[in-house]
């Protein structure tokens, strides 16, 4: 058998070498960011006009005044003003390997290498089939019938695909979801997603059931409130819901971890009634001591569908053999972009062998230290701050008693001192960190969380 022009292409001598120099020159620069500075005088008016010019462009200004420079360090990122930034929201947990990583670099490049810049159901190269192995792989780790996985290029289309696939199999045209519940912005999520905010002004396009959802300060009465919720939803709407929608943690509604008891209950009634557990693992995925919540909350044998988007840069639907949809249901010009399946090749590989996961993991690790650090903060100024909420490296506080206009005024004071985080919940209104826990040092996370206390109290 002789190599094919592409295999002998990707090792021809003259590559690796262009990708050994761009590789050490992406170091080179990179190693330059090494802590937060403020913009370039210099800089200050054209930035400024491309601000502008984005505001123009979009028809609304951006939340933050980020626009990138296309290089960082890690946790770090600089912006075209000559700002460098900690990015502890990454992107709103997408970059969780932070920035500039050279394994991602490297990937980037043969990505760019390769013929295509996108890749779709029709036609895929053979990293696409790569990354499908990798997730499908993940996901069985700990049992999860899961056989099949349909690529995609957002977390709202993992859901879309998912919803279809359980409306088709089941014959239902209804969906149980949490109250506060986030799952994504197509028309039919926006109902599913529980912010009147978000589905204002749009047509009633899905019925959706809220299930309250569990409440730390009380598990026993709000298990059953849940479950009694349930009960009586599936008796007034017999064979109507199609799915159950979980997430697990709950990111954009205020970072409210739920409870393996709990869950299990809940995924033990709704399949009893014949509706399908749709796990929405879409901020979740690669940030607790295991790949997926799922297999944290040791729910594998309950689970029909999975969901993943973010942190795996490349979208996904895992489900069960028996919910092969029938042909013509889901398709997509775009699965996937070349830089984006191979970025998420290099990841899910790190996920199956490296040493991210488990109690010494270096996702626990990491999320722990900076939990802790924010922890103490909250000890040392109890008056302004309380937590930290949420689970693993999705973590939050709430400052100020959890008041709108103070959070956002926090989130963009933090941005100006070279903190990039983000709010979540309605009331109380927290600010969220997503940090890449896996790639950034506790000197780096020391610094941060030194800027975050003076910002608090410059506040107060
Ligand atoms: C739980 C959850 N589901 C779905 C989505 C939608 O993902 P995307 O913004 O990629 O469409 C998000 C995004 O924040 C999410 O957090």
């Amino acid at each position: 058998m002789g190599q094919t022009e592409g295999e002998l292409f990707f090792s021809d001598v003259r590559v690796r070498e262009a990708k050994r120099l761009l590789a050490e020159a992406v170091a080179e620069h990179s190693n330059h960011l090494h802590g937060v500075r403020p913009a370039d005088e210099g800089r200050v008016e054209s930035y400024e006009a491309v601000l502008q010019a984005f505001a123009a462009a979009r028809g609304a200004p951006l939340f933050y005044k980020y626009v990138g420079s296309g290089i960082g360090n890690g946790a770090l990122v600089e912006l075209a003003d000559g700002s460098v930034k900690y990015d502890l929201i990454s992107g709103i947990g997408v970059h969780g390997w932070g920035h500039s990583h050279p394994d991602i670099i490297a990937a980037g490049i043969d990505a760019a290498l390769s013929d295509v810049v996108m890749q779709g159901n029709l036609q895929q190269n053979a990293v696409a089939l790569d990354v499908m192995q990798l997730f499908l792989q993940l996901a069985q780790k700990k049992g999860a019938q899961l056989a099949h996985c349909f690529l995609t290029t957002s977390g709202a289309m993992a859901n879309e695909n998912a919803l279809k696939i359980a409306c088709q199999k089941t014959g239902g045209s209804r969906v149980l979801a949490f109250s506060h519940c986030f799952a994504g912005r197509t028309l039919a999520l926006a109902q599913v997603t529980d912010k009147a905010l978000y589905r204002s002004g749009l047509p009633d396009t899905l019925a959706v059931d809220y299930v309250p959802f569990y409440d730390a300060t009380d598990p026993e009465g709000s298990t059953q409130r849940s479950c009694d919720v349930v009960q009586t939803l599936i008796e007034r709407w017999p064979k109507a819901h199609a799915s159950m929608i979980f997430e697990l943690i709950q990111g954009e509604g205020g970072y409210y971890p739920g409870e393996r008891k709990y869950f299990r209950k809940l995924m033990s009634i709704v399949r009893d009634a014949g509706i399908l557990v749709h796990v929405d693992e879409i901020q979740t995925f690669g940030r607790t001591d295991h790949a997926f919540a799922f297999q944290h909350f040791e729910c594998d044998d309950l689970v029909d569908m999975v969901t993943v988007g973010k942190y795996s840069q490349t979208c996904a639907t895992l489900y069960k053999k028996e919910l092969q949809p029938r042909p013509g249901l889901l398709s997509q010009t775009f699965t996937a972009s070349s830089s984006a399946l191979h970025a998420a090749r290099v990841l899910l590989k790190e996920m199956c062998d490296g040493d991210l996961f488990g109690s010494e993991g270096r996702i626990t690790t990491g999320a722990q230290f900076f939990s802790d650090g924010l922890l103490a903060i909250s000890q040392r100024h109890p008056e302004l701050v309380s937590g930290p909420f949420g689970y693993g490296a999705m973590c939050a506080c709430t400052p100020y008693g959890g008041d709108l206009d103070r959070a956002v005024d926090l989130s963009r004071r933090l941005f100006d001192a070279g903190i990039l985080s983000f709010v979540a919940g309605s009331y109380p209104k927290r600010i969220r960190f997503l940090p890449p826990v896996a790639v950034m040092s506790k000197d780096a996370m020391t610094d941060a969380l030194a800027i975050i206390e003076a910002v608090l109290v410059e506040g107060a």
